[in-house]
């Protein structure tokens, strides 16, 4: 699966940037927003109303990235305005075992993200209570940043646990996904890729959309 990240895109014109990407069945197939406070990382975006307009101008579904402290608190009023996915940072939540209940409860899937510092051992015993994995391949909090390979031992564990029947999750990847670090990232087991300045910054967004699922399948 592809899931542009609006990061990249025209915030005057976000309507009609989400419908330049398609939608499920010709082009992306969520769409991901990032949201991010200027307190867990250093860079100031959106927040819930704009993700409320968001769903109202678009059929494809928001996978909502909370780059934000305290999402205990904050995360579950995206789930209840229909996000598809709001996935919260594993750093900053302080129960995120009843935080994914939350989550379920206001009918959204719940994703726990990891920042490219942070082991994943220490956590695997929460990822049974989520529905994706987002792991990230740059440090959170800007586009266009350069591609950290070493991630990819995190998808390739969490790849095992869900292979072996250990886990039903799907794992996602976010930052620096183009058509040169894409087909790694697919070798390594991820199933969901972001990909923000790939797709805003070629001059036919679907059709980057598209070149990235054909590098993906190869
Ligand atoms: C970064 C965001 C990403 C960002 C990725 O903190 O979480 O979703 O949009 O942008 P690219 O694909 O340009 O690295
Ligand atoms: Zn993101």
């Amino acid at each position: 699966m592809i899931a542009p990240s609006i990061l990249s895109a025209d915030f005057a014109r976000l309507a009609e940037e989400m419908a330049a990407v398609g939608g499920p069945g010709r082009g992306a197939d969520w769409l991901h927003v990032d949201v991010m406070d200027a307190h867990f990382v250093p860079n100031l975006t959106l927040g819930l109303p704009v993700v409320e307009s968001l769903l109202r101008n678009t059929g494809t579904p928001l996978d909502c990235h909370l780059m934000i402290e305290d999402p205990d608190r904050w995360a579950p009023g995206y789930a209840e305005a229909g996000a598809h996915n709001v996935t919260v940072h594993v750093e900053a939540a302080a129960e995120p075992v009843a935080l994914a209940k939350n989550l379920h409860a206001a009918g959204a899937n719940a994703g726990l993200s990891i920042k490219p510092n942070t082991p994943l051992d220490p956590y695997t015993d929460l990822l049974r209570h989520y529905d994706t994995l987002l792991v990230m391949s740059v440090e959170p909090g800007f586009g266009g940043q350069k591609f950290m390979p070493e991630v990819l031992d995190k998808v390739r564990a969490a790849r095992r646990m869900v292979d072996t029947g250990h886990l039903n999750l799907l794992v996602e990847i976010d930052g620096g996904i183009n058509a040169d670090t894409i087909e790694q990232a697919a070798e390594a087991g991820v199933d969901c890729f972001v990909a923000g300045s790939a797709v805003y910054g070629a001059d036919e967004p679907e059709r980057a959309v598209e070149q990235l699922r054909s590098r993906a399948a190869d």
